[in-house]
């Protein structure tokens, strides 16, 4: 599947409004509150800023958002924002209320972030015209939009941005009956027939997180077609994710390597995190941002002063005996 098809697919599925969002109930509760007080005023949102791992629902939320206040959401992501120039372009063009979503945004270089601080603080562009001695500062006046700042790594960020934020949001992982009712909408707008226990047991394979269940639940509906069963159920589910190598707690290749070669190589750890990407041939930033944060949650590996260690639960789940 190209690129393309699959990011026009992720679209389609996404909810459209705050009531359609399945989860992270304190999350819409504080949002409606904001969306409702904002309308009153006929203002522009606060500054929203989300953290938490990837997958959970960050740029669906600011979409959501837009809908809601009735103005165009425009996304972009940090990498993309190298040059002056990419940011001022944006802001000239918004209007007003307008919603700039920006991923990764503990990635903006010193540039663009200074760029920000006026336009977030006063809806103020200002730029610098000329060089040397002759050089001048011009403000050019912006329409009031929203910025909504999104992060793995809320840490990261500097606090003179970080303290920009009206709102400062954390995502959670989903519950089990959360991701559940996600698979269940997914296979009605995809028309694909699942049963209760069957998009229960996708759920549980998800990680916690949506995006990996909606991609799961592909994968799924890829082997019920060419088996040609109609429905799927718990054991269909079960036999297609053992086949793509995601096991019962939703563990992939690579979680099970991480862990293993924490086992085998480092005695469970402490072990640093370098030292896991270099054994394993992953990426550090990888492993930290998208495995680490749910073998945290499952309580598989623990962050010590001293590096990372593997439980003991993670060992039985693994079948490694006896534990350490
Ligand atoms: N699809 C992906 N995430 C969702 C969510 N939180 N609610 C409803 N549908 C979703």
């Amino acid at each position: 599947m190209d690129e393309v098809e699959s990011v026009e697919n992720e679209d389609r599925l996404r909810p459209q409004r705050l009531a359609d969002y399945i989860g992270q109930k304190d999350l819409k509760e504080v949002l409606n509150i904001a969306i409702a007080a904002a309308k009153t005023r006929k203002e522009s949102l606060d500054h929203l800023l989300l953290y938490g791992p990837p997958g959970l629902g960050k740029t669906t939320m600011s979409l959501i958002l837009a809908t809601e206040m009735g103005v165009n959401c425009k996304i972009t992501a940090a990498p993309a924002l190298e040059r002056p120039r990419d940011i001022t372009g944006i802001l000239i063009g918004l209007k007003p209320g307008d919603i700039l979503f920006i991923d990764e945004i503990h990635r903006l270089n010193r540039m663009t972030e200074e760029l920000l601080y006026p336009a977030m603080e006063d809806s103020r562009l200002d730029i610098t015209v000329g060089k040397g001695q002759s050089a001048k500062t011009r403000s050019i006046p912006l329409p009031p939009f929203t910025l909504v700042g999104a992060t793995t790594k809320v840490g990261s960020l500097t606090s003179p941005l970080r303290d920009r934020f009206g709102l400062i949001q954390r995502l959670r992982f989903y519950e089990l009956d959360e991701l559940t009712l996600i698979v269940q909408r997914t296979a009605n707008l995809l028309k694909v027939e699942v049963t209760q226990e069957g998009a229960e047991e996708i759920a549980r394979r998800a990680r916690g997180t949506p995006r990996i269940a909606n991609r799961l639940l592909r994968r799924v509906r890829d082997y019920a077609q060419v088996k040609s069963i109609a429905s799927i159920d718990r054991e269909l589910a079960g036999t297609a994710l053992d086949l793509f190598n995601v096991d019962a707690m939703g563990l992939d290749w690579t979680d099970r390597l991480v862990l293993s070669t924490a086992i085998e190589q480092f005695k469970g750890g402490p072990v640093g995190l370098e030292a896991i990407a270099a054994a394993t041939g992953e990426d550090s930033r990888t492993i930290e941002d998208v495995y680490e944060p749910y073998l945290l949650q499952i309580g598989f590996i623990n962050r010590t002063p001293r590096g990372r260690v593997v439980t003991e639960a993670a060992y039985k789940h693994l079948g490694f005996f006896p534990f350490g």
